[in-house]
């Protein structure tokens, strides 16, 4: 890994040529350093044009995380949370979870992730300035037994932070993918740590497309949609946002649990009276129409063998009859 990789990402950011001399200048060291760190930025998936005579330039101008924008608008009110901003991780999820001492409250948000994990064993597909990414270490005085529901607590604070930014037709798949026109925006991961008495956390992972190119957008392996297409927002004050309300949400969620988000979760809900395949963890799927939710989360489906309750699992059209 090379250190100067992402100060040179910053001074591209601006999407302009910067040639090779000025670049090395700049940062007083030869130009086959900068040639290093830019191989170095192209081995993590990041495209930059090399013209000779002219230098190196990203395809587009981007915006890159910027740690006292995030904090000025997740407000002084809770300046209790620690934010780090990690060029380069494998996961921000597993980061977390290794890290098991982190604060309360401890955000790790990343520039680049070379391991993102998606739900059910999937990968999880990010660009640099063009994903969100981050990862918040949430302490509970409860075990993990009390967390059924959390996931989809969560997905509630997701759709509060982004209509509150004007993005009004947010809608939820359950456990808690969030939908734009049916298609995924943002994904959410949790991973739990402690004991099922008490007391627990969890690492509450969030990838949200923010701008993705269109072939990566068509390379995912469900219909996929990036925030640019909706609304402009810009990905720091975005980051403060979801946030703060992720901080209101957990601290109800902690001392009522799902059932006083209930309802509002099942606003949002985009499946419900809906014909849907149940996939379970198991590989087995069954057919089904979507019924309710119940107060600890779990997703009630009317099948041919009767009312069935599913706890782990994913809603997919796929192979409806
Ligand atoms: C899903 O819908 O499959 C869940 C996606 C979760 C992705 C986020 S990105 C930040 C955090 N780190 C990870 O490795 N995964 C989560």
């Amino acid at each position: 890994m090379s250190s100067l990789t992402f100060p040179i990402l910053q001074v591209l950011a601006d999407g302009n040529f910067h040639s090779g001399e000025d670049l090395a200048q700049q940062f007083k060291v030869t130009r086959a350093t900068i040639w290093n760190a830019i191989r170095h930025a192209e081995t993590l998936g990041i495209e930059i044009f090399s013209v000779r005579g002219r230098g190196y330039k990203l395809p587009q101008p981007i915006e890159l995380l910027d740690k006292n924008e995030v904090l000025k608008a997740i407000g002084e009110q809770r300046a209790w949370f620690k934010l780090e901003v990690l060029d380069e991780v494998a996961s921000t999820n597993t980061y977390l979870m290794q890290h098991k001492n982190a604060a309360h409250a401890t955000c790790v948000a990343a520039h680049v992730q070379t391991n993102g994990k998606g739900r059910r064993g999937r990968s999880w597909v990010s660009h640099l300035g063009a994903s969100l990414t981050f990862s918040l270490l949430w302490r509970f005085q409860c075990g993990a037994t009390a967390l059924s529901g959390l996931s989809l607590a969560v997905g509630v604070a997701l759709i509060r932070a982004l209509e509150s930014l004007g993005v009004t037709n947010a809608q939820l798949k359950w456990p808690n993918d969030v939908l734009v026109d049916n298609k995924k925006l943002a994904g959410i991961l949790i991973e739990l740590q402690g004991d099922l008495e008490g007391p627990s956390a969890a690492v509450i992972g969030v990838g949200v497309n923010l701008n993705l190119p269109k072939n990566v957008l068509e390379s995912i392996d469900q219909p996929a949609i990036d925030l640019a297409s909706v609304k402009a927002v810009d990905q720091n004050i975005l980051l403060g946002v979801l946030l703060k309300h992720l901080s209101d949400v957990l601290s109800g969620f902690e001392a009522h649990g799902f059932i006083g988000l209930r309802d509002e979760w099942l606003r949002y809900h985009a499946y419900k009276n809906k014909v849907v395949m149940m996939l379970m963890p198991d590989g087995r799927s069954v057919q089904g129409e979507v019924k309710d939710v119940a107060d600890d989360g779990i997703l009630l489906v009317e099948t041919a063998f009767g009312m069935q309750r599913f706890s782990a699992g994913e809603i997919s059209l796929r192979g409806v009859k």
